[in-house]
């Protein structure tokens, strides 16, 4: 038998090459066993070491050491390509063929322009407000000085829910309202002024806020109402709050949101919540192509002392004024849309336009 030393570059050799041939990572370990396993052959050479005299065991150890690191080095490298083999797709790829393109997605035209509107009022020290879907009649009515008799207040006109609680368990602070425990029924809002009332019961004046939201009314679908839409209600309260300011601010949203060319006008109205109350007509080229001379866009008014005092501001230090409008009526005069109902079907090729 050959001595030990001898039997090291033949064994590391045939160890390497069978290492660089293994096919694929399962014919890698079977090979690693055969080698530099428990029972390997390699491992067998390791542990005649100690039967060498004594003069010949650090020379044969040094070699059988350095051959050791680099078969393990060898089988490292081989792994490493056997496993970004196995990664890789096992048809060729064929460079040539167009890439897959991502489809980019938009906001709905309804986002758009409440966005805008938003940004035209933070120009202008507005910031946003929010208030629940899910109302209560204290809120959305009667701390809006909205007599119960009032038709908006009707079973006809509103989503009343059975419940008196919130699904979300929360019990509303008007729910347990009045010294005699009277509480008030719950019900889809019927507009965003009732945010109004939640901003003012928790802060001290001045206010300028404005409130993009979901409002819902118990109309049939048709080209022009949807039992579901969006309003922005917009309030400002402080010291010597006059109706020109009221009308200079929406005359500047108006125009940065339709166009230099849009007029307002402001007509005489009734609200409960405001007086005087009016009603915002606007008019633009559009207005005028589709054959009228003024659209109503709008309600507002100066805040009513009554509101005032139902949130415990005095109405002899402070004024203000609120407005709300839709957001689907700018919308659709913006873009030229001649039904309300293309919003909600989130059909691609119309929302793909804007
Ligand atoms: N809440 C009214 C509506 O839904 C709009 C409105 C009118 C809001 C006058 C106001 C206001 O703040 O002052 O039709």
């Amino acid at each position: 038998m050959a001595g030990l030393i001898d039997q090291i570059e033949p064994l590391k050799q045939a160890a390497l090459a069978e290492f660089n041939a293994a096919p694929d990572l399962a014919a890698l370990e079977q090979a690693k066993g055969k080698w530099i396993g428990a029972q390997g052959r390699f491992t067998a050479l390791m542990k005649q070491l100690g039967t060498l005299p004594k003069e010949e065991k650090p020379a044969a150890g040094k070699a059988i050491n350095a051959a050791k690191v680099e078969l393990e080095a060898a089988l490292a490298e081989r792994r490493g390509d056997l496993e970004l083999k196995a990664s890789l797709p096992k048809e060729p790829t064929d460079f040539t063929l167009p890439g897959r393109r991502r489809v980019l997605g938009k906001l709905h035209p309804l986002t758009q322009v409440t966005e805008d509107i938003v940004r035209s009022f933070r120009k202008i020290g507005f910031v946003v407000a929010d208030g629940p879907e899910v109302e209560d009649e204290y809120y959305c009515f009667d701390a809006l000085n909205t007599p119960a008799d009032h038709p908006a207040r009707d079973t006809q006109d509103t989503f009343y829910l059975q419940t008196l609680t919130r699904p979300d368990g929360h019990r509303l602070p008007s729910d347990v309202r009045g010294a005699g425990g009277e509480s008030h029924p719950l019900l889809l809002r019927t507009h965003t002024s009732s945010v109004q009332i939640r901003v003012m019961e928790k802060q001290p004046p001045p206010i300028r806020i404005i409130v993009p939201g979901r409002v819902y009314r118990r109309d049939n679908a048709d080209a022009t109402h949807n039992p579901t839409f969006h309003q922005i209600e917009g309030l400002y309260v402080d010291k010597g709050v006059t109706v020109g300011d009221l009308k200079g601010t929406v005359e500047f949203v108006f125009r940065e949101v339709l166009g230099e060319d849009v007029k307002i006008r402001f007509r005489p109205h009734y609200f409960s919540y405001t007086e005087p109350s009016y009603e915002i007509d606007f008019t633009n080229a559009l207005v005028k192509k589709m054959g009228k001379d003024w659209l109503e866009i709008a309600g507002c008014g100066m805040v009513h002392p009554l509101v005032f005092e139902n949130v415990g501001y005095d109405p002899e230090v402070w004024t203000g004024w609120a407005f709300g409008f839709g957001i689907e009526r700018i919308a659709m005069l913006r873009y030229g849309i001649n039904d309300i109902r293309l919003f909600y079907e989130n059909d691609v090729r119309f929302l793909k336009q804007f």
